[in-house]
């Protein structure tokens, strides 16, 4: 008997969760209030499945569609579900209130993860009798082209319930990583504000058109961090590794840490200056399709290279 996923929420992430966890041989539960939309989901699952396939990213795109199936009520889903993934709308009263209704209908064994991609576990589920089994698994989006969901919990997750979800994640071609202390945005997020702001910045103060900055990360800095994080990249950036690095290198970085970009070069004035220059994408659609197949290429490479060594 294969595992089974109730998938909470049958938009854009749920969706994504539904086509993961079947193409890894998970029996899938939809569910979704709107009408009609979980059975929608289905057939848009069936459809993104041979699409991975295309690509090499899914072996058996028939038999994992046929693994997903719509249900009537939340509480029909998360019953039969050894681990859930919630992905209603962003709100804190959605969270807590689907939260409270999963907990009372799901099995004690099976854990409840949230897609929420800003609000903390600990503010929608401290009341819980099963709090513990209760995190965010946070993916990016489109979570079925790039691997990476944080982890985090509140102070009353339990480490095996953090370790479970892990466990799970692996299993079914994610990468899982933790992040030990709630706090605001994440690692990712955290991580992509320092670049967008210093990005903003240069844009808006006229050091660099958004073009040339964009090819920057491109064909720069991105061409690493697509197989190596910073730390990692700094290590080889000097002979004696990451304190040598740091004796070296890092009396400008402390410079401009002194002066991080002001909340305004997020504001109408900076925008405008950067909105000036930028050369807007005619058919914007069309443009995220020519990103996942480009992704899809990027992650078949690394998969074989993974294989490699
Ligand atoms: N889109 C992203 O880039 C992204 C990335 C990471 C995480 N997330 C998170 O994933 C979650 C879902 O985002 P999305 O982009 O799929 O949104 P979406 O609007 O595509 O889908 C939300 C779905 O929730 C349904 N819904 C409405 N009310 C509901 C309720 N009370 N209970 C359950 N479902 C309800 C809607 O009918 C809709 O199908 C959010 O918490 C979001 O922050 C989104």
């Amino acid at each position: 008997m294969s595992d089974t996923v109730a998938i909470i929420g049958s938009g854009l992430i749920g969706r994504a969760w539904a086509m993961i966890f079947a193409r890894a041989g998970w029996q899938v539960k939809l569910w979704d209030p709107a009408e009609g939309v979980a059975e929608k989901a289905v057939g848009l699952c069936a459809t993104g499945l041979q699409d991975l396939a295309k690509h090499g990213l899914c072996d058996e795109p028939d038999s994992a569609a046929k693994r997903i199936s719509a249900c009537a009520t939340l509480e029909e889903a998360a019953s039969q579900a050894d681990f859930i993934q919630e992905n209603g709308p962003e709100t804190l009263e959605v969270k807590r209130d689907l939260f409270a209704r999963l907990d009372a209908a799901a099995p004690e064994r099976a854990i409840i993860s949230s897609s929420s991609s800003a609000i903390r576990t600990s503010l929608f589920t401290e009341g819980l009798k099963g709090r513990a089994r209760c995190l965010i698994g946070h993916p990016v989006n489109p979570p079925h082209l790039i691997p990476l969901v944080e982890l985090s919990g509140a102070d009353w997750t339990s480490p095996e319930t953090i370790e479970r979800a892990r466990a799970v994640y692996e299993a079914i071609g994610q990468v899982p990583i933790t992040v030990l202390k709630e706090v605001e945005g994440f690692i990712l997020n955290r991580l992509q504000g320092a670049l967008l702001a210093e990005a903003f910045r240069l844009t808006s103060e006229g050091y660099v058109t958004p073009e040339d900055l964009d090819k920057t990360v491109s064909d720069g800095l991105g061409l690493r961090w697509s197989f190596l994080g910073p730390f990692a990249t700094i290590e080889m950036n000097a002979p004696g590794g990451i304190e040598d690095y740091c004796a070296r290198y890092t009396g400008f970085y402390k410079r401009l840490a002194a002066e991080p970009a002001a909340p305004e070069v997020y504001g109408s004035r900076a925008v405008g200056a950067i909105m000036a220059q930028w050369k807007r994408a005619k058919d914007l659609p069309a443009k995220m399709r020519w990103r996942d197949r480009r992704l899809a290429a990027l992650r078949a490479h690394k998969a074989s290279a993974e294989k490699e060594g």
